[in-house]
């Protein structure tokens, strides 16, 4: 496509169900404001939506958890939601909801469009119904056991472990959410989206049209789900909750959650356009307008599939391209609402942006939005899962950000004042050095690579070549000394005015370079980019995007404001004290927590790990000959697979040096089978086999337990041979 005329760009829709956590932000919002701020930086058309979603079964579960109603939750959240993004610099256009009446029209001419147009069927079948709490299962009233990955909570429409879409049908020991019983079949009519029409339709556009231009690991679901066989999906429901199915005769029925909620988008776009006297129908009707949608993985077959065939089917356009991102896990493991271990954009913010000042003035505020806001993109799970620690945090803002970006901008603001009396020193060409050429050519490139990888959705890499220009601009104030010159240029000897001549070369080009650099963070991190602003005395235009790779950003002889630093520093006891946090907050997974609303009340909450650990249990003592039974022996890992339907088993072979044994361990929330491989492992050799999920084990794999759960292996300190005695 060539520059196209304007740009709809939209974030998933978050559930109004409960806070989001950083693993959302990273995953949906971040990146697409980034590409956003970068689109409007270079004056494009451009419309941001995103909004509440506010039906689907999870909305009155969390009413019920919570004792209040569907209403009270989603307007609680709805509200929380939008200030969070509002708090961490995401510039949606509009932050809509989808209970607005102008939702409800708009996804109910959907709706009608396609079924009086034919293109839907309707079907009856039986479907889960609870005779207890009378009612018919939808989603996440009914759970199991995932036919994927083996996890037992896999709700009715996914699994939330493995992130794949199910029907009811395909959960093994289905039960009820509402009442923990088995539930009965009982027939109903619904409307269906003829998936299996579209199948040529879909591998077409997806797997040869974009087959080079989208994500591979997006791609590659798609595929899968196409080569799986595409089936009718129900988009309709027995459900009390949701946009009212608009047929003659269809009560009690509404349209199935992920029906609604992508048309959201729509209507958010419409609510805008109202807003803003614009018209909303050429973003969403002409082909010039480029759609991308930004989501997490488990929202890919509903953008990619699902919603592109409604789309087509109701004339609209189709997105040019959905950047996926992967999950983002947390110290170790992943996130999960339901165990706790998460970090929430609210608590982030409270702890570090509405911080109360400090005792020199410092706060957390735009610096603290833009420490994140780097971190999250600098491990972004754009290829594969990622992961978020406090220490990693710790270590990208001070090593990255203030060493690097930090200290670049604030000695270039020092050393201007001190040697040129705060103003911006001539260019003296004739002294041009090569160094000067190299810097200038650096800027000049930088802005190349930056917006092509941008235009790529590699915002990594994009925000990597701005720290490196930075980490440029330092080898070359290095190189160029000018506080040894600045000796000579007050010396009155005859090298005086050469040295000075050096002296405004360099600090010419280190103020261009910290323009450019504003210029080229701005997306990113545009809290800074206004403080660099503010410094520089220049005004919001000289962000424009036209202006990177230019070096007579700032006029010679204009007199620009002493540095403020960038960054503050984040002290030790900040992050030990996030660190202690999360664990002390960490819910042990139990029976009763885990998410069952057993007979309509709400689930009890869990128990505190920090409440259960206070008596340590301590086994009776035994004698050497005890311990002389056991036969333990390092061993190495040479092969090593998931166990089918087993969500915590990994299937091993161990070399133990005279023999090979097969061993399942429990290990496979903590270790992927390619992590295992080649690792050095302790076995007890000499334990009676076992058989789980009929595979023997002969043997088993010490581990010692974090108390955040998390197991660890243990191993030789330095590889030793297979099969050498542990004692
Ligand atoms: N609420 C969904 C989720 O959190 C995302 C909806 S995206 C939309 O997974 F396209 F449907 F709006
Ligand atoms: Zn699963």
């Amino acid at each position: 496509m060539n520059q196209p005329k304007r740009y709809l760009i939209t974030s998933a829709l978050p559930y109004a169900n409960g806070l989001k956590h950083v693993g959302h932000l990273a995953g949906a919002y971040i990146p697409a404001d980034i590409y956003v701020r970068y689109l409007r930086a270079q004056k494009r058309d451009v419309v941001f939506v995103c909004g509440s979603d506010e039906h689907g079964t999870a909305i009155p579960i969390q009413a019920k958890k919570e004792g209040t109603t569907p209403q009270a939750i989603i307007d609680k959240y709805h509200e929380a939601m939008k200030q969070d993004f509002e708090d961490l610099d995401i510039s949606f256009d509009i932050y809509h909801r989808t209970s607005s009446p102008l939702h409800h029209e708009t996804a109910s001419e959907f709706f009608t469009k396609l079924n009086d147009a034919g293109e839907l069927e309707t079907k009856e079948t039986e479907q889960y119904f609870d005779e207890e709490a009378s009612t018919f299962l939808a989603d996440r009233y009914i759970k199991g056991t995932c036919p994927n990955c083996g996890s037992d909570r896999a709700f009715g429409d996914q699994c939330e472990t493995c992130g794949r879409t199910l029907s009811p049908d395909e959960l093994i020991n289905p039960v009820s959410t509402l009442s923990g019983k088995v539930p009965v079949k009982k027939k109903t009519t619904h409307w269906y989206l003829p998936l299996g029409k579209h199948e040529q339709f879909l591998r077409d556009w997806i797997l040869e049209q974009h087959k080079d231009d989208w994500r591979a690991t997006v791609t590659g679901q798609c595929k899968a789900w196409i080569d799986g066989g595409l089936q009718s999906r129900a988009v309709t429901r027995d459900l009390d909750w949701g946009v009212k199915v608009p047929v003659q005769g269809a009560d009690g029925k509404v349209l199935y959650v992920w029906f609604d909620a992508p048309i959201g988008y729509i209507s958010a776009t419409k609510q805008w356009a109202a807003d803003n006297g614009k018209d909303w129908k050429p973003y969403w009707e002409d082909k010039d307008t480029k759609l991308v949608h930004f989501v997490g993985k488990d929202n890919i077959v509903f953008h990619c599939i699902i919603f592109p065939v409604m789309l087509k089917l109701h004339g609209n356009i189709l997105p040019e391209n959905v950047p996926a991102n992967e999950f983002l896990n947390l110290e170790g493991d992943k996130m999960s609402t339901s165990r706790n271990w998460k970090l929430d954009m609210r608590d982030y913010i409270n702890d570090f942006v509405k911080k109360p000042a400090g005792p020199n003035g410092e706060n957390g505020g735009g610096q603290m939005v833009d420490a994140l806001r780097y971190y999250l993109t600098a491990i972004a799970p754009e290829t594969k899962d990622s992961e978020f620690t406090w220490k990693g945090f710790q270590t990208a803002y001070r090593s990255e950000l203030t060493d690097i970006f930090g200290n670049f901008v604030n000695r270039t603001f020092v050393l201007m004042h001190k040697l040129c009396s705060g103003k911006v020193p001539k260019l003296h060409m004739d002294i041009l050095d090569d160094n000067d050429k190299l810097l200038i050519a650096d800027i000049e490139g930088t802005k190349a690579e930056v917006q092509s990888a941008l235009e790529h959705y590699r915002f990594r890499d994009a925000l990597f070549q701005v720290i490196d220009l930075a980490r440029k601009g330092n080898q070359y104030m290095q190189k160029k000394e000018p506080w040894i010159k600045a000796k000579l240029a007050t010396s009155n000897g005859p090298e005086s005015v050469e040295a000075q001549k050096s002296i405004d070369n360099c600090l010419h080009l280190c103020l261009q370079l910290t323009a450019n650099l504003a210029v080229l963070i701005n997306p990113f991190l545009p809290s800074t980019a206004r403080k660099m602003l503010y410094m520089m005395k220049v005004v919001e235009k000289m962000l424009d995007w036209e202006n990177a790779g230019k070096i007579n950003l700032l006029s010679v002889g204009y007199s620009l404001r002493e540095p403020q630093l960038l960054f503050r520093k984040i002290e030790e006891e900040e992050i030990t004290a996030q660190i202690e946090k999360l664990k002390n907050g960490l819910v042990k997974e139990t029976a009763s927590n885990k998410d069952t609303i057993a007979g309509g009340q709400a689930s009890g909450g869990g128990v505190q790990l920090n409440q259960l650990t206070t008596e340590p249990v301590n086994k009776p003592q035994i004698q050497y000959d005890d311990f002389a039974k056991l036969e333990l022996k390092a061993g190495t890992v040479t092969a090593c697979v998931k166990v089918p339907k087993a969500d915590k088993l990994l299937q091993l072979e161990v070399d133990l040096g005279t023999e090979k044994r097969t061993i399942v361990s429990g290990i496979a929330q903590h270790y992927t089978p390619e992590e295992m491989l080649g690792k050095q492992v302790i076995v007890v050799t000499n334990l009676a086999p076992r058989k789980m999920k009929g595979i023997e084990s002969q043997g088993m794999i010490l581990t010692a337990e974090d108390n955040n759960g998390k197991l660890q292996l243990l191993k030789p300190e330095n590889p030793v041979s297979p099969g050498s005695n542990v004692s």
